[in-house]
């Protein structure tokens, strides 16, 4: 009877809600000011109301595609360093980063992933202001990778193209999608609000949230692994850093490291998904190489935000 009273209530929901077709198979719901499926509005809602958050706990948070993998493997490693000091056991060779730092708001204590050691690491794309209470009110550390969003857009339209694949859905058209993303309308979008959402906060509580860019990392991988291990308070010592830990860390994390492990080859965590299309080219700039519509009207969106930035300025 509960139950029935209960789904009855999320079919109302569902039914006052805007509605839209998803770059994955499934409709988006606008949600809470962001656009999402109906089955991770049922796992949030529940994950709002129950997850209490611990002051040591790290979250790794992100907009879908911009290199929420490899940050999620750099946490680890940073934070595990003492417990598989010997690089050949450690668990990223054998374990793909979405396992070992499994999401949040799909997640409940009695999953079999749900960490069990402190500190717990967690990743989440759940926007800023629709985390839970306890994660807003607590003193755990939020770090978010943001990304330039051509190449999370080009990233998003390859990577949910396999899942629609996998659901016998036909493929989105480079020009459909870019459309939809334009509108905000992608998984957890608006991507504007969602970086946003964590920069505004990071600039009123620096100590708990820390803003990172894919591009910087990438330029410079050994400046952002030891400012990581500092913000969440593993700072390397300088007989560590004599000893090369942080470069065998940045190793290990590196794309061509973890795109060749077996378990990244051919491993699956997510029923539609295989390990494999979480590591495709890593580039930066790859947007520059689609289709030339869609390159056309992106040079277009970034001119005229260059000449909206110049008349800002005057
Ligand atoms: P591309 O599709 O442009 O290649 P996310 O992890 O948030 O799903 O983002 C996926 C993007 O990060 C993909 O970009 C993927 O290739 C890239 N990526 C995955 N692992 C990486 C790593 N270890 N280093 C750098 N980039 C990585």
């Amino acid at each position: 009877m509960a139950e029935e009273r209960q789904t009855k209530k999320e079919d109302e929901l569902f039914l006052s809600l805007p509605r839209e077709r998803g770059f994955a198979s499934s409709d988006l719901y606008l949600f809470q000011e962001f656009w999402c499926s109906s089955t991770f509005i049922k796992e949030i809602n529940i994950f709002q109301k129950q997850f209490q958050a611990k002051d040591n706990d790290i979250i790794v948070a992100s907009f879908p595609k911009s290199g929420t993998t490899w940050l999620k493997a750099i946490a680890f490693a940073i934070v595990n360093r003492q417990c598989f000091s010997s690089i050949h056991n450690h668990p990223l060779l054998t374990s793909n980063p979405h396992q070992l730092v499994p999401y949040i708001g799909f997640m409940s204590p009695a999953n079999s992933h749900f960490p069990t050691t402190e500190p717990r690491l967690f990743g989440t794309h759940i926007p800023f202001p629709s985390l839970s209470k306890s994660i807003i009110d607590s003193n755990c550390k939020i770090i978010y990778i943001c990304r330039n969003p051509f190449d999370t857009f080009i990233s998003a339209w390859h990577f949910f193209n396999k899942i629609r694949q996998y659901c016998s859905s036909s493929a989105l058209t480079i020009e459909e999608a870019f459309e939809m993303y334009c509108n905000g309308i992608i998984e957890f979008g608006p991507w504007w609000s969602h970086m946003l959402g964590y920069w505004e906060e990071s600039i009123v509580r620096p100590n708990k949230i820390l803003i990172l860019k894919y591009e910087d990392i990438k330029e410079n991988v050994n400046l952002y692994v030891k400012r990581v291990a500092d913000f969440l308070d593993f700072p390397f010592t300088q007989e560590e850093e004599s000893n090369g830990v942080i470069e065998s860390i940045i190793r290990l994390c590196s794309f061509e490291k973890m795109k060749d492990l077996e378990v990244n080859k051919s491993g699956i965590i997510y029923e539609a998904l295989e390990n494999k299309h979480y590591f495709r080219k890593a580039e930066i700039g790859g947007w520059k190489h689609s289709k030339s519509i869609v390159r056309r009207e992106i040079r277009a969106f970034e001119l005229f935000h260059l000449f909206k930035g110049c008349i800002l300025e005057l």
